[in-house]
Formats: structure tokens, sequence, C-alpha cells
């Protein structure tokens, strides 16, 4: 027996996943879950909310390309809830790399690459609530 537990889990739909029309597609899967959306905002960010997003990959190899992705056009930033979001999302979501994420995750059926992976989900409940602070300052 798992503990009912709400949570609140920052997700990000990648410019990737705007580029090729898959913000409904994407979207529907979270809601069939039966996760709750209580913020959403689409927008391009700077290389700063990039940078501070991201700020335990800045010194990464990758980091570079990663940071040119996810400012080269809109995505939609969301706040969405539900018992265990923050693990849900990420099984919803799959492995990072679109190529080893399983089929019937999002990156699993949608994706090809280890980059453009289309989504994002917190790793944690602390990731979760300095990635809400961040994007979503006003959330009470
Ligand atoms: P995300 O933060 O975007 O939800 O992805 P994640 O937790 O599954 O993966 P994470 O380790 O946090 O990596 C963040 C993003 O960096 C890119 N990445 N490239 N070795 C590589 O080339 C590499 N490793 C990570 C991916 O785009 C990943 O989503
Ligand atoms: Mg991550």
């Amino acid at each position: 027996m798992i503990a009912a537990r709400l949570e609140r889990t920052l997700v990000l739909l990648k410019p990737d996943t705007l580029r090729r029309g898959l913000a409904g597609e994407v979207l529907r899967r979270y809601e069939d879950k039966q996760l709750r959306i209580v913020a959403m905002d689409l927008r391009t960010i700077d290389g700063d909310l990039a940078d501070r997003h991201y700020a335990e990959h800045v010194e990464r190899d990758f980091y570079p390309p990663l940071r040119d992705f996810v400012t080269s056009g809109p995505l939609v930033a969301m706040v969405v809830e539900g018992d265990s979001a923050v693990d849900v999302v990420r099984a919803l979501n799959g492995a990072t790399d679109g190529r080893q994420a399983v089929p019937g995750s999002i990156r699993g059926d949608l994706s090809l690459s280890n980059r453009e992976n289309l989504v994002h989900g917190s790793d944690s409940l602390e990731s979760a609530e300095r990635e809400i602070a961040l994007w979503f300052p006003d959330l009470g």
C-alpha cells in the first residue's frame, strides 16, 4: 500500500514539442493520468533562466548545445499537481534518451534523441520546489 501524497512538479514542454505540434498529444497524457494543471505559460526563455534552471548542468560538456536548444523557441512551462506527481511525471516522461526510453512513455513513443527529448519533469520534491519558485514566483 502506497500512501497518497499530493505533490506539485514543474513540467516543461520543450521547444521541439511546440515545433513538432505535439503539445496537445503530450498534455493529453498528463491529463489522462488524472494529473491537474495548476499553472501554465507559453514563453521563450533567455540564457539566464536556462542557466538557473539547469544550474546542476552548466559546467557539463553537453550544456552549451542544451542551452541553445531550450532557448531556441517557445516552450510551455507548467505546474502539475497530483498524487505522487514528481515520480508519476518522470515515469510518464520516460528515460532521458528517447532512443532508450520504453515504448508507452512520452519520450519512448515520440523522441529519438538525447537532447530533443520533448519534456522536462522535476527530479525530486526539492527540485520541484526550487523550479516552481524559479518559473512561477507568484504561485502561492
Ligand atoms: P530533464 O531535466 O530535461 O527532465 O531531463 P532528465 O532529468 O531526464 O535528464 P538530466 O540528467 O537532468 O539532463 C537534462 C537534459 O540534459 C540533456 N542531456 N544531455 N550526456 C548528454 O549528452 C546529456 N545528458 C543530459 C538532455 O536533454 C536532458 O533532458
Ligand atoms: Mg533533470
